[in-house]
């Protein structure tokens, strides 16, 4: 028997000698004494997390009322919020000269003197949120030439001439959210030449004049939040010829029609505009009538988020001035029916998701002709789909109708005839249906298919999928796959992702024969949650592309070594299953590239297994999530990571002197009955 004697990084103790003990005591002893004050203090300071060595520190929530001595001058990143700094002084960041990021959330600070970030050369973002702060100095930012990003957001700031922006000239984002400013003019003689972005979310803006506008608008390519404030009024002009990249309104005008709104806009271009609402506002939200938006002829506007809005469905007109929108976002807005647009719409992609349609079918081929992308999800109806439904929409490519229950009774030939362009379908969440055979007969440049959630209702024979030569990516986890069926995945040739999470294998086994021996340029397959217990040996021989396998979450007890045989590079995921000993086979021909995930295995660190024990050590890198990769036997290294093991087996001298005792015993028994029988043989002569 082999006997195992374990050295861990805190195992080999010798007792020492009498007289050695003795003086060690003393030595800690008088240690003890002299270093006291030093480890009092150590052990009562609390220690920031080190993230990134000698770079990237978090001294969150520690109470701390200044920078800790123990953090180095080289920090780049620091989370110093939640702590009490009251006031920043320019001693108080000073040593951290290379500091780029310094999140001072809710530190309690009421003052920001003279250059306090002046030593901070290279910072470029300083979060200052929810500080009650009651006064910055003019020069609090001299010094803080790279500063780009200032967070300002539950400040207290009424006005903008509270902020010295004349000296933060690289200024590129601003956030001011949750404020109590009531105008969005800035102070006269401000130069921000990289300004891209300014959030003036939730603060008490009701009215924006030409005047308060006047800065703002020359900004080209500017991001300009203003949503939650409960804005009544714009004057017309105040944005005449300014030219954005993102207008957000959501949520402004509670108590006014937003065509007032809009007519403010007058001579506006932005990429986007949000002119939706919030969920909670639903009250007091005026309905969004044809006529509403009839401002938005009057401004340029490629993507317009309606989301939230109640857009009232009697309204029989065209909505004609959308015809110049390429994105509209009509997520929850009430519709019981598809909108009817101006002929001549150049409309790309349309979001119809969380709606209460009841058809999809009556939508004129003239609305839409140019659609490409189209998002229904979740519709809060179930979903009338006949023949044909979809040719409103002829240009379609991507389709997403996940999280939608249809009055069908086959999927999914008639339904998506007539898109032959579509190479996105998304299917995910729906109703349990059987699917035709096969199932997309008029959608041959499928790409990526998403049936995850789609109870598939097949049968031995059917061979869904047949004409799908094209399709990269199928997801059919939690499908409810019958794993029997081999023929289910016949003429996916191309098929590169295959997702089968959470579907049962027969008696838990993956056979050797088996669905997958038919999608030979696979590179990625999910197998987790299967509930597998077997895998025969030559199950993925046939996939000689596979790069990685996912087999966490199963039961899996052992594997064969030349189950992965043949394949290289390959990264593999055998987390939690109950493996405890890995065959080498399986493991030593992966090269530099491979990775595998052995965490949540109950790993056996007895020497029976002492042959992969040795190969993990000297290939740690291959392997992830070590923290978690434990031995669960023999019970007394059981919970040890497996990095910190190290096994010696071998003849122990107990075992070598039983061996001796029992072989000297043996001879002496077998001396002695041959002596005994002799004397009777010669007893009886
Ligand atoms: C405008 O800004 C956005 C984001 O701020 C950026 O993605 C886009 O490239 C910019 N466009 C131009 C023309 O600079
Ligand atoms: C709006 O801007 C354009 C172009 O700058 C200008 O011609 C026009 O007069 C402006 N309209 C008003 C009412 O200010
Ligand atoms: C567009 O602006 C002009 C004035 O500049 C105004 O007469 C017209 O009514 C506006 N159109 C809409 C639809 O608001
Ligand atoms: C459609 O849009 C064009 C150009 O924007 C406009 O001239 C026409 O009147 C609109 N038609 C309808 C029915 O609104
Ligand atoms: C399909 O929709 C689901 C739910 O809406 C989403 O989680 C999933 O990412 C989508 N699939 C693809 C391939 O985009
Ligand atoms: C799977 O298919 C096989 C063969 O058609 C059938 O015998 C078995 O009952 C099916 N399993 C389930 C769970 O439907
Ligand atoms: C299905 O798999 C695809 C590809 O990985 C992924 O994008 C999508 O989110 C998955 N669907 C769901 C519902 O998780
Ligand atoms: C390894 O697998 C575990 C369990 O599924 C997972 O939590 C962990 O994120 C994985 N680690 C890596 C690095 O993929």
């Amino acid at each position: 028997m082999l006997q195992q004697l374990i050295v861990t990084s805190q195992g080999e103790v010798r007792l020492p000698h009498f007289s050695s003990l003795t003086m060690a005591f003393a030595v800690c002893f008088v240690f003890l004494l002299v270093y006291h004050p030093v480890l009092s203090k150590e052990s009562q300071e609390p220690t920031c997390l080190e993230i990134i060595v000698n770079k990237t520190y978090n001294c969150e929530g520690l109470g701390l009322q200044e920078v800790p001595d123990l953090l180095p001058n080289s920090t780049e990143t620091l989370d110093f919020s939640f702590n009490s700094l009251y006031a920043l002084y320019n001693s108080v960041f000073s040593r951290l000269e290379n500091l780029e990021y310094l999140d001072l959330s809710r530190c309690s600070i009421n003052w920001i003197y003279n250059e306090a970030f002046g030593s901070n050369a290279r910072l470029s973002t300083v979060i200052l949120a929810g500080n009650p702060i009651l006064y910055i100095a003019d020069t609090a930012f001299l010094g803080a030439t790279s500063l780009q990003h200032l967070f300002l957001q539950e400040t207290s700031v009424q006005d903008l001439s509270f902020i010295p922006l004349k000296s933060l000239k690289g200024l590129v984002t601003l956030h001011l959210g949750n404020n109590f400013i009531s105008s969005i003019k800035f102070p006269p003689n401000i130069t921000l030449d990289n300004l891209k972005l300014v959030n003036f979310a939730l603060n008490r803006i009701n009215s924006i004049s030409v005047e308060d506008a006047r800065f703002l608008k020359q900004i080209k390519n500017l991001t300009l939040i203003l949503k939650g404030n409960n804005i009544e009024y714009i004057e017309p002009n105040a944005f005449n010829s300014s030219d954005f990249h993102h207008l957000d309104l959501t949520g402004c005008a509670w108590n006014t029609d937003l065509s007032s709104l809009l007519s403010g806009l007058i001579g506006l271009t932005t990429d986007t505009l949000r002119i939706g609402s919030f969920l909670d506002l639903d009250g007091n939200n005026f309905d969004v009538f044809p006529k509403t938006l009839n401002g938005l002829c009057n401004i340029t506007v490629k993507e317009l988020s309606l989301q939230y809005r109640k857009v009232s469905t009697e309204a029989k007109e065209a909505y004609s001035c959308l015809s110049k929108i390429e994105k509209l976002d009509l997520t929850w807005t009430y519709l019981d029916s598809i909108p009817r647009l101006n002929q001549s719409s150049i409309l790309k992609e349309l979001i119809l998701n969380e709606n209460k349609f009841s058809s999809l079918c009556n939508v004129s081929s003239e609305s839409y002709p140019l659609v490409t992308h189209l998002h229904l999800v979740g519709n809060k109806e179930i979903l009338d789909m006949g023949a044909k439904c979809l040719e409103g929409f002829p240009k379609l490519t991507y389709l997403d109708l996940s999280h939608n229950d249809f009055h069908v009774v086959k999927c999914c030939r008639v339904q998506f005839s007539g898109l032959s362009s579509l190479s996105h379908l998304n299917l995910s969440y729906g109703p349990p249906l059987p699917l035709d055979n096969p199932a997309f007969p008029e959608n041959k440049k499928l790409q990526i298919l998403d049936l995850s959630h789609f109870h598939l209702l097949t049968d031995e024979s059917s061979r869904p999928f047949s004409n799908l030569a094209d399709l990269k990516t199928l997801n059919l986890s939690h499908s409810l796959v019958n794993m029997s069926h081999t023929q289910l995945l016949d003429g996916l040739t191309n098929l590169a992702f295959l997702n089968m999470k959470g579907n049962s294998f027969y008696y838990g086994t993956l056979k050797g024969e088996n669905l997958f021996s038919k999608v030979l340029q696979l590179e990625t397959l999910i197998l987790s949650n299967c509930n597998l217990q077997v895998i025969e040996k030559p199950a993925f021989q046939k996939l000689k592309k596979l790069k990685t396998i996912d087999l966490s979450h199963n039961k899996l007890t052992a594997l064969a070594p030349d189950t992965f045989s043949g394949l290289h590079e390959i990264s593999l995921n055998l987390a939690s299953n109950m493996i405890s000993t890995i065959p080498i086979g399986l493991v030593q021909n992966t090269s530099g590239g491979n990775t595998i995930n052995l965490s949540y295995n109950p790993i056996d660190c007895s020497c029976s297994n002492i042959e992969f024990l040795t190969w993990f050590k000297q290939h740690e890198k291959i392997f992830l999530d070590k923290s978690n990769t434990r031995c669960a036997s023999p019970r007394s290294l059981a919970g040890r990571e497996l990095t910190e093991v190290t096994l010696t087996c071998g003849f122990s001298p107990m075992y070598i002197i039983v061996i001796v005792i029992i072989a000297i015993v043996c001879i002496i028994l077998t001396i002695f009955i041959v002596q005994y029988f002799r004397r009777r043989i010669y007893a009886a002569i």
